[in-house]
């Protein structure tokens, strides 16, 4: 085995793409091989090859988009979006993919992204690399045939149109990008990335999308006629709206949708939407995962502490776990030696959780993340890093 690594070009799209599609159990038809090459900026993946195999074919690569995280503030900063992580078989748990994370973490650096972060196949792989889980996800389950808007929340549906989600994704963008910037946790959705992500699995699938003046929503239909009981599925791709009577028009007409028996979100449903609470019989919306989403490492703390606003007027000294410390304080960040001890010690998969306020100081304490002076700073550390409603991220990339 020899491995070169080096940066992507457009000659090594098609590589990319069968590699990806391999791993991930996809697969890309010509246009989409296409849309790839002229939209991903190749300049930030790096791709290894095997020279000591005829034709070096490729064995990894690794990509970062230029994306950008929403912090307490609201406070939208750049981000590196690790994406595209993947080894050949033949080639894993040799070091490729560490070899690729460390060139990512530096590629990041290199374009001035304070925080890079991912959305993971797995839990158990990026941890080891300095991630912690800034966001969960949630998935939802709700039966449409027990349930729908009380009377006092249904909102007029009227002004909604729809219309082809992929001749509309401008508009779709547009909207989701003024509601990502005031919405903690959230990530920027560009185009082309929407596009990926919104590419229907087969020709045949049916997808709605709802177009609201202020919001938009995104569906699949799987038919279930059910012998005669139809049921169908709906599963949920995004919802989104910038204002409350927006997302209850949207709700409202989703709820509505005859013979539509189960619906499913993954992403739509952050774990402090309010959604139940507008429901006749809020027990018909089940929780039926609760996982890791976002993972967030701070390449720069500095940087990143001071774009937040803080909830309290306080002054937390923080232990980073290169052993630099920190003063926070709600308008200043400062790095300090004066002081011995910090008020809270931080291992690594502690800092992006923190900074984004996704994950409670006593939380991570006792989940072993962080090591803090007394239960008296928990307190105070949990008032000042934390952020009401619980960040939430309803994209993947
Ligand atoms: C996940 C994947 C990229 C790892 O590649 P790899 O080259 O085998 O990883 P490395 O050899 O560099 O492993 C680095 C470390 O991570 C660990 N690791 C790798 N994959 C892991 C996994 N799936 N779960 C837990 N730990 C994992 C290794 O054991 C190693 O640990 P060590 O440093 O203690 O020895 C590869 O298995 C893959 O392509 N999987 C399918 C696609 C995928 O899931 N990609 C991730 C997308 S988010």
């Amino acid at each position: 085995m020899a491995l070169s690594y080096r940066t992507a070009t457009r000659d090594d799209v098609d590589e990319l793409c069968e590699l990806d599609g391999r791993n991930f159990g996809g697969r890309f038809d010509a246009d989409s091989v296409e849309r790839i090459r002229e939209s991903f900026d190749l300049s930030r993946f790096l791709v290894a090859r095997d020279t000591s195999l005829p034709g070096d074919p490729m064995v990894g690569a690794a990509g970062n988009f230029s994306l950008e995280v929403t912090l307490p503030g609201p406070s939208v900063v750049p981000m590196a979006g690790v994406t595209w992580v993947s080894v050949a078989t033949t080639h894993r748990r040799r070091g490729v993919a560490a070899r690729m994370m460390a060139w990512l973490d530096d590629d990041a650096r290199a374009h001035d992204e304070p925080i890079i972060g991912l959305t993971a196949s797995e839990g158990g792989i990026y941890e080891r690399f300095g991630y912690g889980v800034a966001t969960v996800v949630r998935a939802v389950s709700i039966d449409r045939r027990r349930v729908q808007v009380a009377d006092r929340f249904r909102a007029d549906t009227s002004s909604i149109r729809f219309v082809d989600h992929i001749e509309h994704l401008p508009e779709i963008c547009a909207i989701f990008d003024r509601y990502r910037r005031n919405a903690v946790g959230q990530v920027a959705m560009p185009e082309f990335l929407a596009r990926e992500h919104m590419e229907p699995p087969s020709p045949t699938t049916r997808v709605v999308c709802a177009l609201h003046p202020e919001g938009f929503a995104v569906w699949q239909v799987n038919q279930d006629w059910n012998d005669g009981d139809p049921r169908h599925g709906l599963r949920l791709w995004m919802l989104c709206g910038l204002t409350d009577d927006a997302r209850r028009a949207l709700w409202t007409l989703i709820l509505s949708t005859d013979l539509a028996g189960k619906i499913t979100a993954r992403l739509p449903v952050g774990p402090d939407d309010p959604l139940p609470y507008f429901l006749t019989n809020p027990r018909a919306l089940k929780t039926t995962h609760v996982g890791d989403h976002l993972w967030l490492k701070v390449l720069d703390p500095s940087a990143a502490f001071a774009a937040r606003s803080y909830r309290t007027d306080d002054a937390l000294v923080v232990e980073l776990p290169d052993g630099d410390k920190l003063r926070i304080t709600a308008d200043r960040v400062s790095s300090t030696r004066r002081r011995k001890r910090a008020d809270l010690v931080l291992s690594d998969s502690a800092v992006g959780p923190l900074l984004l306020g996704g994950a409670s100081a006593t939380v991570l304490s006792n989940g072993g993340r962080i090591e803090a002076a007394s239960r008296k700073v928990l307190e105070r550390a949990d008032a000042f890093f934390g952020s009401s409603p619980t960040p939430h991220c309803a994209v993947a990339f």
